[in-house]
């Protein structure tokens, strides 16, 4: 079994991913979209949005970052493919979910789910230009509005040359509504030969079993997840208890000690402190009374001083 960990844009960027890969149980990680409109993009966008690019490829923990692509040219994805994978990114993974509306006549995501040809020349394009040693892989919904062309698109991948399929078993209709379809994703493994990775509302321990039974697929993905629970891919692969909240307050103030970027230090912390609180409210009730308070401050020493205060109470 292999744990990746979800690609989420504005959510989980380079230090979660150092934050959550050192807790153990990843093997590997997608980035946030790289959005891919008519150029070749620079290598700072690159490296920006995966720094990791700069430390071969790797969390610090050794868990490899592939670059995700967004966009609808194929000519243009196949450029930007080979220029990500040529910066040390481990292969190149396609974003065929997002729930996007076209921005300035460049869609892209779950949209072209309704096009399985362009999938298909896509996923072409992009194998041709990334070296034969590197997977490229794809990330696809079960539809758009329903799930009707799902096998189609997923073998429209696969005879374009991806080697991997992640599938988040709902459509961009069903929004993050529960439940994931895991039986659908049964189905689409029956028509493609290769590894099919499932994806969608595993929470717990029991839902991965469950999942994996469900949809037959040896290899899942994690996204709200493990953020509701830092430790839930050790979990799945070891077994033992989710961390005791003060293990996750001092996780939250390591997470405060992250150097980032002058121009966004200050709000930084805060806004993504309080992001990530609205999915630990999910599995620790004592993160709702405390994000009460936390959500009226602003700045990051008083968070700081906030949590500090907490993890005092709680070693008391
Ligand atoms: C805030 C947010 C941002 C996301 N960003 C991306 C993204 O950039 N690329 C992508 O392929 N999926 C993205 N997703 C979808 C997730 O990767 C994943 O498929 C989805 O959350 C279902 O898995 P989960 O139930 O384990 O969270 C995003 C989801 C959320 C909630």
């Amino acid at each position: 079994m292999r744990i990746i960990l979800a690609p989420m844009e504005g959510v989980v960027d380079h230090l979660m991913r150092d934050m959550l890969t050192r807790l153990g149980g990843f093997d590997l990680c997608i980035t946030e979209f790289v959005r891919v409109v008519d150029q070749l993009l620079p290598r700072r966008v690159f490296t920006r949005l995966c720094p990791e690019l700069l430390t071969d490829g790797k969390t610090s923990s050794g868990v490899p970052v592939r670059v995700q692509l967004l966009g609808q040219e194929p000519a243009w994805l196949a450029e930007n493919a080979a220029r990500a994978v040529a910066l040390g990114s481990p292969g190149v993974d396609l974003n065929f979910g997002r729930p996007a509306k076209t921005v300035n006549k460049s869609k892209g995501g779950a949209v072209l789910l309704k096009e399985t040809e362009t999938l298909y020349q896509i996923a072409r394009a992009v194998r041709a230009a990334v070296p034969a040693d590197q997977p490229v892989t794809a990330k696809m919904r079960l539809g758009y509005d329903d799930a009707s062309l799902a096998l189609d698109n997923a073998r429209a991948l696969v005879e374009g040359g991806i080697s991997e399929l992640t599938v988040h078993a709902r459509t961009k209709a069903d929004g993050y509504r529960p439940p994931a379809y895991w039986p659908q994703i049964a189905n689409i493994r029956r028509v493609v030969a290769i590894p099919v990775i499932a994806n969608g509302e595993i929470w717990q321990p029991a839902d991965a079993i469950r999942c994996r039974q469900e949809s037959g697929s040896a290899d899942i993905m994690l996204g709200r997840g493990a953020l509701a629970q830092p430790n839930l891919a050790a979990r799945i692969v070891h077994g033992g208890d989710p961390l005791a909240w003060p293990a996750v307050l001092q996780l939250l103030l390591q997470y405060s000690d992250y150097q980032v970027a002058d121009d966004v230090r200050g709000l930084y912390f805060s806004t993504r402190t309080k992001q990530w609180f609205s999915y630990l409210r999910l599995q620790y009730p004592q993160a709702e009374p405390l994000f009460a308070r936390l959500r009226l401050l602003r700045h990051s020493h008083e968070i700081v001083q906030l949590l500090q205060q907490e993890l005092a109470v709680q070693a008391a």
